[in-house]
């Protein structure tokens, strides 16, 4: 097993990306991408804008698909696999801005997030997503869009955990949310990463995502530049340069 240098290697990885070589019909984005993230912690992908950071997530997800390189999930290579087959493998993602259907109630976009599930265990799934957020037990039967930006946050975390996930990719949370909202949504991702599920996320509130996070990858056109412990990274005086662009310190 390789070991990492710049890292604390506690678990062996459960994700990796070896050389992935992924991008769009004319453009390729991801340049030879390797980096891993492991059960149990939150990796946070760092960067400057139009670095590939939702790029790894969409190609873990398998919306992409690599051009060469391996996707390796649990030491299973799962480069071609569709997002369904991927969710059932216990990937969930969470995109970026608004998921919900904002005219349906709570329920029914739980409901539709578990459409594949036998009918009792999605009620029992959907109980125990209740149990994990009190004020969507609340607001069962509010519309969705009715609902404050952290409440809808937590509605999608919420669906994407129907499927128990042993990972969560989730990019951009923070957006449009109050601070203080923002410290919720991280805390129960936390919460999740302490409970043994790991959780890949993309952030541009930094300082506050680098708090709650294990691990800091940052990234650069489409490569890693930085892997760090998040706590280290905190205290480095290079860190503004790193997610805004120019010349990372390694
Ligand atoms: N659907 C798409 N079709 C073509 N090019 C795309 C598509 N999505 C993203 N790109 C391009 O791929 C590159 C990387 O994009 P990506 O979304 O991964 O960046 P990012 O690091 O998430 O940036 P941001 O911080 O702005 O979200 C960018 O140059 C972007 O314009
Ligand atoms: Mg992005």
């Amino acid at each position: 097993m390789e070991i990492s240098s710049q890292t604390n290697l506690k678990t062996p990885p459960l994700i990796e990306f070896d050389k992935v070589v992924a991008g769009y019909t004319h453009l390729t984005v991801l340049n030879e991408m390797t980096l891993d993230a492991r059960k149990g912690e939150i990796t946070l992908l760092i960067g400057p804008n139009g670095a590939g950071k939702s790029t790894v997530l969409k190609t873990l997800f398998g919306m992409l698909t690599p051009r060469s390189g391996e996707v390796r999930f649990n030491g299973q290579v799962i480069n071609g696999r569709t997002p369904r087959q991927l969710l059932s493998k216990g990937i969930a993602f969470v995109p970026q801005g608004r998921n919900l259907f904002g005219s349906l109630s709570v329920l029914h976009n739980l409901e539709l997030g578990g459409l594949h599930l036998p009918k009792a265990l999605l009620k029992e799934r959907i109980a125990e997503v209740m149990e994990l957020f009190p004020r969507l037990a609340q607001r069962t039967d509010s519309r969705a869009a009715s609902l404050s930006g952290g409440e809808q946050k937590q509605l999608e975390v919420g669906r994407a955990l129907l499927v128990k996930p042993e990972v969560l990719l989730i990019d951009e949370p923070s957006i449009g949310l109050a601070p203080i909202i923002v410290q919720d949504v991280m805390t129960l991702l936390r919460k999740l990463a302490d409970s043994g599920k790991s959780v890949l996320m993309v952030e541009q509130n930094v300082r506050t995502a680098l708090k709650y996070s294990d691990r800091a990858l940052a990234l650069e056109m489409g490569t890693l530049a930085v892997d760090k412990p998040a706590a280290e990274l905190l205290d480095d005086p290079n860190l503004n340069r790193l997610f805004l662009g120019g010349h990372a310190a390694k």
